[in-house]
Parts: C-alpha cells; sequence; structure tokens
C-alpha cells in the first residue's frame, strides 16, 4: 500500500469528512488507471483467490476465452465452456503448479488458435492471496515462425538443386561434344543404312537441348542476379526484340505493331536482362496465338513511369488462372518449363518495377512493365541561400 494511504488510514478517526472524500476520490481514480491498463493490454489477465474464484478478468482473458459473463461465486473452471480448458485449469490451480507458458489449442470458428497460459501465486504484501494466470495468443507468432521454418528449408533446397542443375550442366554439354563427333564420323561413311542413325542423333540432340534450357533457366530462376542498371532507353530494347521474333512471328502469321511515344526519357535497365524479360513476355504471346493475330508493343510513359504494353489477340488467361502464371514450373504447355514469367518477374523487380497482367478468355492478354522515371535529385538550400531570413540570427561581418 503506498506510504499516503498507510498514514491516512493511521490517523481515521482524525480526518474530516472532506479529506475523506478526496482519498477516496483519488483512490477511485488510481484504480480505474490500472484497471484501463489492465483491460487495454493484448495479453489475457485473471486473478483468482484462494479459492479459485475469478476476481478480475479483463477485456482480452474473456475474449479468448469466449466469457460473455462471469461471477466471482464460482471456481473459474466452473465457468469455462471448454472441456480441455475447465480439466486443465481445475487441475493445474488445486495442485498450486506454477504454470509456464503451456501450450493449448482453441477450437474457434476461424480455425484453431494456440493460447500460451501461465499461473504464478499472487502475492500481496509478503503473502499468497491468490493465483495470477496470464494468457497470450501465439497462434500468428507461431505460423509466421513455421512460415520461417519453411522457407529456410525450402531455401537450402534450392541451394541443393542449385548444386545439382550446375552439376548437369557440364557432363550435358561433353555429351552434346561427343554426338557432334559421332555425326561427323558418320557423315564421312554416309549411306543409306546411316540415315536412320542421324534421325536418332537429331532426336537425342533436341532432347539434350531442351534439358539444357530447363537447367539454364533454372539456375536464372534462383540464382542471385547479375543486373547493373544504367540509364538506358528502353524503346531501343523493345525494337531489338522486335527485330529478333520478326521471322518467327512472321511464319505464325502474327502481325506486330510498334507504338513508341517520342521522346522517351532515360530510365534504369539492365539491356541484356530487360530484353530476356520481353522476350519471354512476347513469346507467350505468340504461343497464345496458335492461329495467328496481332501482337501490339507499345512504349508510354504514364503516372511517372515508362511503361511497355505487349497485348496478344490470343487465347487469353482464364481468372482462376491469373494468380498462378508467375509461379515457378507453373505451365499449361506440353513443353513448357513454366519458367519464363518468374524470370520476368524477378528481372523487374531487380529493376525496381512492377509487372501488371490484364486478360480476357479468347480476346487476349496485356503484359505491361511498369519501369520508375528517375528523379530528379532533390537539392535542399540552405535556408539564407532561398532567401529566407532565419530568426534571431545575425550576420557579422
Ligand atoms: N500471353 C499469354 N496468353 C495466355 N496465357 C499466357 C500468356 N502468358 C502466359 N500465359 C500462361 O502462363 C503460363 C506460364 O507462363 P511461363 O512463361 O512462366 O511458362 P511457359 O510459357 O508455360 O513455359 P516457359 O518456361 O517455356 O516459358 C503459361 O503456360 C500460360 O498458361
Ligand atoms: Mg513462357
Amino acid at each position: 500500500m503506498k506510504a499516503v494511504y498507510e498514514n491516512a488510514l493511521k490517523r481515521i478517526d482524525r480526518i474530516p469528512p472532506e479529506g475523506l472524500k478526496q482519498i477516496i476520490k483519488n483512490l477511485s481514480a488510481e484504480n480505474s488507471i490500472y484497471e484501463a491498463a489492465l483491460h487495454s493490454t493484448l495479453d489475457g489477465i485473471i486473478v483468482c483467490d484462494l479459492e479459485y474464484k475469478p476476481l478480475f478478468i479483463n477485456r482480452s482473458a474473456e475474449k479468448i476465452f469466449r466469457l460473455v459473463s462471469w461471477t466471482q461465486e464460482f471456481a473459474l473452471w466452473e465457468q469455462l465452456n471448454d472441456d480441455n480448458l475447465a480439466n486443465f485449469f481445475r487441475k493445474a490451480l488445486v495442485a498450486d503448479e506454477t504454470v509456464l507458458n503451456r501450450e493449448i489449442s482453441l477450437n474457434r470458428h476461424g480455425g484453431t488458435r494456440v493460447i500460451s497460459i501461465s499461473i504464478s501465486a499472487l502475492v500481496s504484501e509478503g503473502k499468497i492471496s491468490g493465483n495470477l494466470i496470464h494468457l497470450e495468443d501465439i497462434t500468428d507468432k507461431r505460423r509466421r515462425e513455421a512460415q520461417l521454418r519453411r522457407a529456410e528449408s525450402l531455401a537450402a533446397l534450392t541451394t541443393l538443386a542449385a548444386g545439382v542443375a550446375h552439376e548437369i550442366k557440364n557432363p550435358l554439354a561433353s555429351i552434346r561434344i561427343q554426338l557432334g563427333i559421332i555425326r561427323r564420323i558418320l557423315e564421312k561413311n554416309r549411306t543409306k543404312k546411316t540415315e536412320s542413325i542421324f534421325h536418332n542423333i537429331s532426336l537425342v540432340e533436341q532432347e539434350i537441348d531442351r534439358l539444357n534450357s530447363i537447367v539454364v533457366d533454372f539456375l536464372f530462376a534462383v540464382r542471385p542476379m547479375d543486373i547493373t542498371l544504367i540509364l538506358d532507353r528502353a524503346e531501343e530494347v523493345v525494337q531489338e526484340v522486335v527485330e529478333l521474333m520478326s521471322h518467327e512471328a512472321e511464319d505464325q502469321h502474327i502481325s506486330i505493331v510498334t507504338k513508341i511515344e517520342p521522346n522517351l526519357p532515360d530510365v534504369m535497365i539492365d539491356r541484356k536482362n530487360l530484353k530476356q524479360a520481353l522476350l519471354n513476355i512476347v513469346k507467350n504471346a505468340m504461343a497464345a496465338m496458335p492461329d495467328g493475330g496481332v501482337l501490339t508493343i507499345s512504349v508510354f510513359v504514364r503516372n511517372d513511369e515508362l511503361q511497355i504494353a505487349v497485348s496478344d489477340t490470343g487465347i487469353g488467361i482464364p481468372e482462376e488462372l491469373m494468380a498462378k502464371i508467375f509461379e515457378p514450373y507453373f505451365t499449361t504447355k506440353e513443353s513448357g518449363t513454366g519458367l519464363g514469367l518468374t524470370i520476368t518477374f524477378k528481372i523487374v523487380k531487380e529493376h525496381n518495377g512492377e509487372i501488371t497482367v490484364e486478360s480476357a478468355p479468347s480476346k487476349g492478354s496485356t503484359f505491361t512493365i511498369h519501369l520508375p522515371l528517375p528523379q530528379p535529385e532533390q537539392k535542399s538550400l540552405p535556408p539564407w541561400e532561398d532567401g529566407v531570413q532565419i530568426e534571431g540570427s545575425h550576420m557579422e561581418d
């Protein structure tokens, strides 16, 4: 008890009614603060007397235990609506155990919540006067820990897989070289009989190339990127991509339309990587138009960004697949690896940019790369150079 109240208690008979009123007012104000603090904490707090009847239950505890009403007349466990919980408290309180962070799962409509419960003796003026129960909802904490563990084991697995992929690359290259040698030897004695062997060699070569591109794409997707951003002309990269794909487009009856806004500003890009990102989008767009169509690539400035939009008039993407297309290995193609958009996403992120998609099934899709425009460096002038007088400052000659 505070000294001021102890003193007041000693001379209570001599305190005039006005003084008593003031003391009670002070006491009540202090009490309200303590109560408000206890009710405001996110942790649940329950105070029980020596007969395990609750004297105080704060709002968080009421919420955690879904206690709509409670009374000081019955033991705590008699008022809990969950049998497991009631059993736990009955045993722990009666045994006078000190409980430290015991985890209990409670089934709730929104899913299972994990509650950490601690019980300790309530000590007041050197004497045990009851029990203090502390509750903490650790569901989200546990979830975050589990996510972190999953991310860590995934990272370890990725490193391992990258190592294996890297080891596959070299023997693959050597198999390709050896096949080339075999082809040359056979070439010298080419007869009708050996003709079918050339066909088999071509098939093996195609499979090797496919395997190699899977490994290369995989390594590109998982390894940290070697990227150097410099102020450069993004529209030139777009033109390079168009040139590169023009023959293939013609073969597939696809006409390419480029709309490049005049006087575009330079942006921070890594030409080689941006080209790869765009190529992946353009290849997808072309694959989405098996019967031909129009591929439109526009480059323009909007909302402080340089935007590169690639539109096709192809099959479109069903709404339910939209969230998946950037996931590694997600593909709807027979011979796709599903890494194209993963790599594009990674490159765009390295450019501090964003990528957005709009699509309507059987009408077409638009993939837009958003690159931030370089912001002019803001120079903060000292106030006196800005003609602003600083109050109280005097320039002396
Ligand atoms: N323009 C598009 N129109 C329709 N579907 C698309 C388009 N672009 C992407 N998709 C869908 O997204 C999926 C994933 O694309 P992503 O480029 O990542 O892999 P992929 O093209 O299947 O294989 P690859 O690794 O060879 O590129 C595609 O399989 C396809 O279903
Ligand atoms: Mg692709």
